[in-house]
């Protein structure tokens, strides 16, 4: 299974992409992820990205396209994988078909979350994940039981630097004029789905299994429902 999770930050992505995996028995590829693991170790590409990801801009694609091509090398993405965050441009797609057709495998499916920007305005702004597992929550529709700590590990919580309301509205601007492109790319490929990402996030999770059933089964077995 070859998914990429596609949808304007704050749609819920991360939070899909953690179920989605587990039931699939596949790597969640967040490039997000890998470049804020990047800036918390002070990497020569964490240092670079970080002046990008504080001001809500997109990392150069030439950095982001090698750091993919990295991370799709490694053994356990050889029989799949959940791409989210990436792409994020055209360029950047037509690097991912370059190096899908080269193997031999293509992308299943782009599942689209779809929403409106005044929900993810109040998700973003709302958002805190645990410094040390990187668990999402959120201060109301998913605090954690323990003020400031992870239900998961006991790590700190707090709010990513670029969940700043002035930076999420650039980043949605970023959205809007680079990434929402890709919505024609992958309908003109005909591997977009679009589900809507409204409502709770189990019934999101619902919609999502649904879609990803048609194209393969999970490795859990589990019911699309
Ligand atoms: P990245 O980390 O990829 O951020 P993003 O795409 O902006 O996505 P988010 O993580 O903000 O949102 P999400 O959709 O995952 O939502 P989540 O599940 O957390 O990228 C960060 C930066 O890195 C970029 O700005 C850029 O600088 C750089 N970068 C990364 N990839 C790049 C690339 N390919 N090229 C160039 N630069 C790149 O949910 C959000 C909140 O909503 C949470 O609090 C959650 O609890 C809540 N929530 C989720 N679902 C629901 C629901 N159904 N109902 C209510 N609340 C919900």
């Amino acid at each position: 299974m070859r998914v990429i999770l596609l949808g304007p930050p704050g749609a819920g992505k991360g939070t899909q992409a953690v179920r989605l995996v587990e039931r699939w028995g596949v790597p969640h590829i967040s490039t997000g992820d890998i470049l804020r693991a990047n800036v918390r170790e002070g990497t020569p590409l964490g240092q670079e990205a970080k002046r990008y990801m504080d001001a809500g801009d997109l990392v150069p694609d030439d950095v982001i396209v090698g750091m993919v091509g990295d991370r799709l090398a490694e053994p356990d993405a050889a029989t799949g994988f959940l791409l989210d965050g990436f792409p994020r441009t055209v360029p950047q797609a037509r690097a991912l078909e370059a190096l899908v057709n080269e193997r031999d495998t293509p992308i299943d499916v782009v599942l689209r979350l779809v929403v409106d920007q005044d929900d993810v305005v109040a998700r973003l702004t709302g958002r805190r994940t645990c410094a040390e597992c990187g668990r999402i929550f959120h201060v109301d529709t998913d605090p954690p039981s323990q003020p400031g700590r992870c239900d998961d590990c006991g790590g700190d919580i707090v709010q990513r630097d670029d969940d700043r309301e002035e930076v999420v509205l650039n980043r949605l601007e970023v959205h809007r004029t680079q990434t929402a492109p890709l919505e024609d790319f992958y309908f003109e490929r005909g591997v977009l789905r679009d589900i809507s990402a409204v409502g709770s996030v189990d019934e999101v999770t619902d919609r999502a299994v649904a879609v990803l059933t048609e194209y393969d089964a999970p490795a859990d077995g589990g019911d699309a429902a």
